[in-house]
């Protein structure tokens, strides 16, 4: 498997430390994907869409853990029960508001991404097709909205 990034994401989180740690708590922080040009044709009538899925690299997570303990909990879980940016195949997904398309610019908000990150894929967010019924959260259901105001530091580095 080989993949190429179709491009780059601008924002405003140089550094790890103190950086939101999903899109619900990085409200209205504002970014831009930067699509390689040779790829804007792919973009034709995604302007349509309020929400993006993006797919990205956390070219900047260290090594994998495979039991971590994640910025909602004191407590161990394995890592596939987790967001935690050291994975085996170390790959993001955040669901960000689409502001508008100036060429092979795609302007974001609600931006919880590394600036610099290599962007995998982008896809429409539907909820027809994304939001099913009769969800569980398992552990993640006593964290509550710590998400909105919880930052990163640097133990996923
Ligand atoms: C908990 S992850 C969640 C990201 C995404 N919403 C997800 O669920 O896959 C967000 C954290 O990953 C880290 N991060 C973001 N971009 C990164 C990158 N390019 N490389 C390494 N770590 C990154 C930061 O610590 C950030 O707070």
């Amino acid at each position: 498997m080989n993949f190429e990034p179709i491009g780059v994401v601008h924002s405003p989180f140089p550094q790890i430390a103190d950086m939101p740690i999903q899109p619900t708590g990085a409200q209205g922080v504002e970014g831009a994907i930067e699509l390689a040009p040779e790829l804007v044709e792919g973009l034709r009538d995604l302007d349509g869409f309020s929400h993006l899925i993006v797919i990205y690299h956390f070219h900047r997570a260290g090594a994998c853990r495979l039991t971590v303990t994640p910025f909602l909990d004191a407590r161990p879980h394995g890592v596939f029960a987790t967001r935690a940016p050291k994975r085996p195949n170390p790959i993001g997904l955040s669901i960000v508001r689409l502001r508008r398309i100036e060429k092979n610019l795609l302007h974001i908000e609600d931006v919880d991404i590394l600036d610099g990150t290599p962007v995998l894929d982008i896809k429409p967010y539907v909820p027809a097709f994304d939001r099913p019924d009769g969800v569980r959260s398992g552990w993640l259901e006593q964290a509550g909205e710590a998400v909105r105001s919880k930052r990163s530091d640097r133990r996923f580095e």
